[in-house]
């Protein structure tokens, strides 16, 4: 019977413990470490941490490890308050944002590993370099050829713009498309649930004079059509959106065109 193994430089090995010497609400958290320089293969390392003097989320338990414990841990974060989108993580088996998930929701010892597979630049880490060039292929902004009028914005109904907001409360966190089989296996031509969310929050607008033009860019056997509605994606936003319900309109508007 054939045998799969992943190459020896990419096997876990044991990683090193931390303990919370004296402390008496102690919880685990089990971090992937990988560090490009050492040449050494990526690892587990375990952090007790004593809950009573850390904040209650995933992400304030990073920080406090950081800056208490192993200050060689490396992650990315900013606004702490799932704005921004820069702590997606995998924790406990789910893509999230880590400022938004409680220490608490998970029962045990918390797993912690970078967005699944990308290519990890350092531990939490992952390279987007792909999603973004991704995203600016879609030409993330307004495409018109009628002036704007002299005084005054390119107005909106209300109904035009109900349109809109859902897709445009997406923080690119990459939490969807990285949870996406189509997208693990073809992420170089699948474009991906959270770029699509963003190609169909500009074909819906109604000020955009490139609809056509945005089908027709789409309109790829790879770009758009690998999503299987395997519907990971809607699973796991940590905003609470449907990407795969805005993939599935974006290909009834491409057969309603053919009609
Ligand atoms: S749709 Fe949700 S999971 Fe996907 S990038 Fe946007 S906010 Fe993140
Ligand atoms: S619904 Fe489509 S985009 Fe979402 S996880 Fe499934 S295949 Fe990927
Ligand atoms: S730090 Fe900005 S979303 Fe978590």
């Amino acid at each position: 019977m054939a045998e799969f193994r992943l190459p020896s430089n990419s096997r876990m090995t044991d990683g090193k413990t931390w303990s919370a010497n004296g402390a008496s609400n102690i919880k685990r958290f089990r971090i992937y470490r990988w560090d490009p320089d050492t040449g050494d293969n990526p690892r587990v390392d375990t952090y007790e941490v004593d809950m009573d003097t850390c904040g209650p989320m995933v992400l304030d338990a990073l920080i406090k490890i950081k800056n208490e414990i192993d200050p060689t841990l490396t992650f990315r974060r900013s606004c702490r308050e799932g704005i921004c989108g820069s702590c997606a993580m995998n924790i406990d088996g789910t893509n999230t944002l880590a400022c938004i998930k409680g220490c608490d929701e998970v029962s045990g010892d918390v797993a912690i590993y970078p967005l699944p597979h990308m290519p990890v630049v350092k531990d939490l880490v992952p390279d987007l370099s792909q999603f973004y060039a991704q995203y600016a292929s879609i030409k993330p902004w307004i495409r018109t050829q009628t002036p704007a009028p002299p005084d005054r914005e390119r107005l909106q109904s209300p109904e035009d713009q109900a349109l809109i907001d859902e897709p445009s409360a997406c923080i690119l966190c990459a939490c969807c498309s990285t949870s996406c089989p189509s997208y693990w296996w073809n992420g170089d031509r699948y474009l991906g649930p959270a770029v699509l969310l963003q190609a169909y929050r500009w074909i819906v607008d109604s000020r955009d004079e490139a609809t056509g033009e945005r089908l027709d860019e789409l309109e790829d056997p790879f770009k758009l059509y690998r999503c299987h509605t395997i519907m990971n994606c809607t699973r796991t936003c940590p905003k609470g959106l449907n990407p795969a319900k805005a993939i599935a309109e974006i290909k009834k508007l491409m057969l309603e065109r053919q009609l």
